[in-house]
């Protein structure tokens, strides 16, 4: 099959969050097995060029843009620069302005970062995607999707491109987090190169397919799932949380319509294996594996000397290594922090994100040189990969989360994980209370106050310090992929081949 992906992210170098783990695991998996992959996303200026193998001129294309302009919409092209390049393995198509200095879409130090024409990189983005397509000639069975940056492609497939009948993909979206779903006034649509005209079309076909949208606004993720041959989302957890409208935001009333509805399915993220390998990762000071877990102590040693931390073997090491914002459960990480105090446990902290005033202050003030805290408020790969192996506990105590990764990283590197039981935390967790041994792999809890928090992580505490040699069965266990994670290739790259092959073509 040939599959083509849009994203805004694709890691180890163009990476915010999850998704760029997961689009980069996903289109690894299925080069793999054989398929055709190809990543289309933006030539960020922030992106180290050296790490992009084979980097190359492709192609300039004209793409489609407009603007408005006293209430007048005006169309015009951009001449467009695609290169390609490998990321990571990964075959990868970046568009870009031809010239950066006359208009600045996708410059800046990062990625994202709110800039006032965000909307605007992203609504060209898909436009150049999909023109790029065009021009070279490709016919990809799968167009693949992610998030609200790309959702715009949906649309303009089938109001544009499918018109042509250059190329027939089926169309899916993959939602990663419904807290944001892209909203923009509809002459700012025209970035798209829709003009008026067609896009009062579009607007009209989505309010015959959708009800209760905010008639001043667009709501991307939601043209996306209308115009998508299938939605998928990242767990069945979260599936079912977003189908039942508690997880469903503002698009609550469109994911009730029978047609949206039917086509949303919850297939499980996973891990690429082979990344996170704690018996290869070279950022690791030691080696280990569940036959050989040595070497895991010494990365609890290396990581206690670094951080200035009692070197002790003995005191658990509770680690949270997330985005510091409100989804991720901020009271309850703060709660941690402070019933770790009192149990003699260490805490660690690897994270940054708007809410991350408080923390700094914390680890400037209150807890600087402290002999068992430590508050990373940062961003750095490496340290994340020195802190899921030396901890033995991964806390990821998020009030939703379609997902999460840290949990599956965490367990593959030896911690066992104190998750709330939400998304894909309670469809990889698997509580010691309520399941036999040898299935269960970590602690779950339901609230969301404090006294829930501390039920969970009291009890893996205690396990650690009472019983460690049936704590480090369990750890040995948790890090065997077969029996503790479910990954890719059992699940998604298996649902790609089917779903090309059952999916009907029209909407
Ligand atoms: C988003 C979600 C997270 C998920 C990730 C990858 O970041 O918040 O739960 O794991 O996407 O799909």
């Amino acid at each position: 099959l040939d599959v083509v992906h849009f994203t805004a992210e694709l890691a180890p170098i163009a990476k915010v969050g999850g998704l760029g783990d997961v689009v980069h695991g996903l289109a690894r998996t299925c080069l793999a097995r054989g398929h055709n992959v190809t990543v289309i996303m933006p030539f960020y200026e922030c992106l180290p060029q050296d790490q992009i193998e084979g980097l190359g001129f492709d192609m300039d294309i004209e793409v489609p843009k407009g603007k408005s302009w006293d209430g007048e919409i005006q169309l015009t092209t951009l001449k467009t620069a695609v290169y390609r390049g490998v990321i990571g393995g990964v075959p990868v198509i970046l568009v870009r302005p031809a010239d950066w200095d006359a208009c600045n879409l996708f410059r800046g130090g990062r990625i994202y970062g709110g800039s006032y024409n965000e909307l605007e990189s992203y609504l060209y983005f898909c436009r150049a995607g999909l023109e790029y397509l065009r021009c070279s000639g490709q016919q990809p069975h799968i167009l693949h999707l992610h998030e609200w940056q790309t959702c715009a492609a949906a649309l303009l497939y089938w109001e544009v491109y499918s018109a042509l009948g250059l190329y027939r993909p089926r169309v899916v979206l993959t939602i990663h987090n419904l807290d944001n779903t892209g909203e923009c006034r509809q002459d700012e649509f025209a970035f798209t190169g829709i003009d008026g005209e067609q896009f009062a079309t579009i607007e009209r076909a989505l309010d015959e397919r959708t009800i209760g949208h905010n008639p001043e606004r667009l709501n991307l993720m939601k043209g996306g799932m209308v115009y998508s041959n299938a939605v998928t989302t990242v767990s069945p957890t979260y599936a079912k949380e977003v189908l039942s409208g508690m997880q469903a935001g503002w698009l609550r009333s469109t994911l009730m319509r029978p047609e949206v509805n039917s086509k949303v399915r919850g297939i499980l993220n996973g891990i690429d294996v082979e990344e996170w390998d704690p018996a290869r990762d070279e950022l690791l000071p030691a080696n280990f594996s569940a036959q050989f877990p040595d070497g895991k102590a010494l990365c609890k040693k290396y990581l206690q000397r670094g951080l200035g931390l009692d070197e002790s073997p003995d005191k658990p090491v509770v680690a949270v290594i997330t985005r510091l914002v409100p989804q991720k459960g901020i009271h309850l990480i703060k709660a941690a922090l402070f019933r770790c105090l009192d149990k003699g446990a260490q805490f660690v902290l690897l994270g940054s994100g708007h809410c991350d005033g408080e923390f700094k202050a914390m680890a400037e003030q209150q807890f600087k040189d402290h002999k068992d805290i430590r508050l990373l408020v940062m961003y750095s790969e490496s340290l994340a990969h020195q802190i899921y192996a030396a901890a033995d506990i991964i806390l990821v105590p998020s009030m939703f989360e379609p997902c999460g990764l840290t949990q599956m990283i965490g367990m593959r590197y030896g911690a066992v994980p104190v998750v709330r039981k939400t998304g894909g935390l309670a469809d990889t967790v698997r509580d010691v209370d309520s399941h036999a041994p040898g299935e269960a792999n970590g602690y779950t809890f339901d609230g969301t106050d404090e006294g829930s928090l501390h039920g969970a992580l009291d009890r893996a505490l205690t396990h650690f310090k009472e019983q460690r040699a049936s704590w480090s069965e369990f750890c040995a266990t948790n890090m065997n992929p077969r029996l503790a994670l479910t990954h890719f290739k059992e699940q998604r790259a298996s649902w790609t081949e089917l779903s090309a092959t059952n999916m009907n073509t029209e909407l």
